[in-house]
C-alpha cells in the first residue's frame, strides 16, 4: 500500500468528519463521510445523500470519488470514511460492497489505503485488497 504516515490519516479521518457535517440522510439517519486523497495531494470531501425513493441514495465514498473523476482527477493513494447514527464518530465504518467495487474501477487494490476510525478515535489502514479480494476490474476487460 502507499505509505501514508499516521499524521495523514488523522488529517484525512478529520476531512470527513467535516464531509459528513453536511451528509443529507433523513431516512436513515446515517451520516456519512469520506475525504479521498489523490497523488498529488489534494482531498476530495463526500457524504452520502439519500432520497426518498430510496434507491437513487449515494455513498459518501462515491460522491467523493465522483466529484474527483467529474474534474479530470483519477490517480488517488487513499480514502477515509466515517460514519454511523450517533452524533458523534467512533468505530470502524466500512465502505459497501459497491462502493469498493467502484473504488476497484479506479484504483490498484494493492495499492489503495483505506482509513478507517477505531473506538479509541485512531486510524485503522488497510487496503482495498484487503476490502475486496480476487477482485474484477478494467484488467479483465
Ligand atoms: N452509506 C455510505 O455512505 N457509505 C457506505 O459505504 C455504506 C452506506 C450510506 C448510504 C445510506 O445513506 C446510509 O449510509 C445507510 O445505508
Amino acid at each position: 500500500m502507499t505509505h501514508i504516515t499516521d499524521s495523514i490519516a488523522q488529517r484525512l479521518l478529520d476531512e470527513a468528519k467535516l464531509a459528513r457535517e453536511t451528509s443529507y440522510a433523513p431516512y436513515s439517519g446515517c451520516r456519512v463521510g469520506a475525504a479521498l486523497l489523490t497523488s498529488t495531494g489534494k482531498i476530495y470531501r463526500g457524504c452520502n445523500i439519500e432520497n426518498a425513493a430510496f434507491g437513487p441514495t449515494v455513498c459518501a465514498e462515491r460522491v467523493a470519488l465522483f466529484k474527483a473523476i467529474s474534474e479530470g482527477v483519477h490517480h488517488f493513494s487513499a480514502i477515509a470514511v466515517v460514519g454511523g447514527k450517533a452524533e458523534t464518530t467512533s468505530g470502524l465504518f466500512p465502505p459497501c460492497g459497491v462502493c469498493r467495487q467502484v473504488l476497484r474501477e479506479f484504483c490498484a487494490p494493492e495499492e489503495m489505503t483505506v482509513i478507517l476510525e477505531q473506538e479509541d478515535g485512531t486510524p485503522y489502514m488497510l487496503t482495498l485488497a484487503d476490502l475486496l479480494p480476487h477482485s474484477f476490474g478494467p484488467d479483465f476487460l
